[in-house]
């Protein structure tokens, strides 16, 4: 397993292109399912979990092939329906695929997704929605046994709502079977989250009939088939974001580049609130952390447009950083931190209160050897390796390349001193 040797203090400059959306690219391949005909996706960004959820369709019966960022699908087989274990244990992404096999192909046998290093993440809400639909699904030996009657899925009115807000991956699984479905479906508290319109825009090119993308009360009136389109994937609002905060924490003077500035608006106030100085160009965000003694700006994660939970780790490197105290709540996964130990092994002073961590800054971090965990908190232990005196050594990278595209090689094009150490002895 590969590390990333980070030798900190030097402060970033220059210019970063942004790779495509992860979280958008992964429900628009399994989308794929739905689709007749050949298609393709740009800007496809080369990370792990693309990898994983490629292997599941090619399980699946969708024919696909990359070149570089281009990625050509075709659905070859209809016939199996079953995604196995070994697979979706890897990423809980694969649930997706749920809903359009019930759609397209009237049975799916899914094995329940496992939880994440981050706490429970439940599914509830994506079979409560498909079952309204007319979905049978039942739990055995630890897969999810759907199956749809002759009459097949009819349009239903879905409340998604949660004491969370909404669920991200429930709306576009239950959307995506919804695509099909005979009649009318209402999905209410439907997400909003950027990478949902992006699918619903996807899904509209291949036939579909979705309406109130960008709302939270979408209505998806059923079609026969869909055809396979050209698509391309947009910039990843999260690692644009992880850039940014890589600027800031460093003192430097960075532009992210082929970014989507609307998509990112609650960091941006939050690093300008904090007394960075930003300013958006088009597809292009310049952050100026030269000389600027930041203040300690306190967070709340919330469903799109609030402060994306993605972020809150990240944003906690940067708030050691920072004189004064930062309180960093996490409505959404109130148990993810599994980055606060690792941060503090790196000399933070942070105090955790149920979901809710207060760092005290500014504290001046020593490297040492920490522990990747989850892909947020790695990305959070590279941001702080940044600026930790001394060399840090980061463990278990293959979090980051699940949802980073060669995140050593932005950030040494940025002037960082970042190497990665491949463990020959296991990939
Ligand atoms: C998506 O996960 C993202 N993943 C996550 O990003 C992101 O953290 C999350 O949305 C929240 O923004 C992808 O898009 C692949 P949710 P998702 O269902 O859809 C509760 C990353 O780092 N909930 O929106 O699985 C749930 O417990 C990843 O890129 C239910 O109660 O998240 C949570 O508290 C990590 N029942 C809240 O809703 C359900 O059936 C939001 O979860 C589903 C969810």
């Amino acid at each position: 397993m590969d590390s990333f040797k980070i030798i900190g203090g030097q402060r970033l400059q220059g210019s970063i292109e942004i790779s495509g959306s992860k979280n958008a690219c992964l429900p628009m391949l399994a989308a794929t399912l739905l689709l007749d005909g050949k298609g393709t996706l740009g800007n496809v960004p080369q990370l792990r979990d693309v990898d994983t959820i490629l292997l599941l369709l090619r399980e699946l019966g969708v024919d696909a092939s990359q070149n570089g960022g281009d990625l050509t699908y075709e659905v070859t087989d209809q016939t199996v329906v079953e995604a196995p274990y070994d697979i979706v244990r890897r990423m809980r992404a694969s649930i997706c695929v749920l809903g359009p096999l019930l759609a397209r192909r009237q049975a799916a046998v899914v094995s329940l997704p496992g939880g994440c290093v981050f706490g429970d993440r439940p599914i509830d809400l994506h079979l409560m929605g498909l079952r309204a639909l007319g979905a049978e699904i039942n739990m055995v030996h630890g897969s999810l046994v759907a199956s749809v009657g002759a009459a097949g899925l009819r349009g239903a009115a879905i409340d998604l709502g949660s004491e969370f807000g909404s669920t991200v991956l429930g709306t576009m699984n239950v959307m995506m079977a919804a695509c099909l479905a005979r009649g009318e479906t209402k999905i209410t508290h439907a997400a909003r989250e950027p990478e949902v319109v992006e699918l619903i825009q996807f899904l509209n090119k291949c036939g579909a009939q979705i309406s109130g993308a960008g709302t939270s009360t979408l209505t998806i009136n059923g079609v026969e088939k869909l055809s396979a389109c050209n698509y391309q994937i947009p910039a990843d609002r999260i690692e644009a974001a992880t850039l940014l905060i890589a600027g800031a924490i460093t003192g430097g003077d960075i532009t992210i580049s082929n970014c989507i500035p609307s998509h990112l608006t609650a960091v941006t106030s939050a690093l300008q609130q904090c007394g960075y100085n930003l300013e958006a160009n088009g597809n292009e965000i310049r952050i100026d952390a030269t000389s600027v003694s930041a203040v300690a700006h306190s967070i709340e994660t919330a469903p799109y447009p609030g402060f994306p939970t993605d972020v809150q780790a990240q944003w906690m490197a940067l708030c050691t950083q920072i004189d004064g105290d930062s309180r960093l709540t996490d409505h959404i996964y109130p148990e993810r931190f599994m980055h606060v130990s690792e941060l503090q092994r790196l000399g933070a002073n942070l105090q955790r209160e149920g979901n809710q961590v207060v760092a005290h800054g500014p504290c001046r971090l020593s490297g040492a050897e920490v522990m990747a965990s989850d892909l947020r908190a790695s990305a959070a232990l590279v941001l702080a390796g940044l600026v930790a005196s001394g060399e840090t050594l980061i463990r278990r990278v293959y979090h980051l390349d699940r949802g980073y595209q060669k995140l050593e090689h932005k950030l040494r094009l940025l002037g960082a001193n970042v190497q990665r150490v491949v463990d020959e002895t296991s990939p």
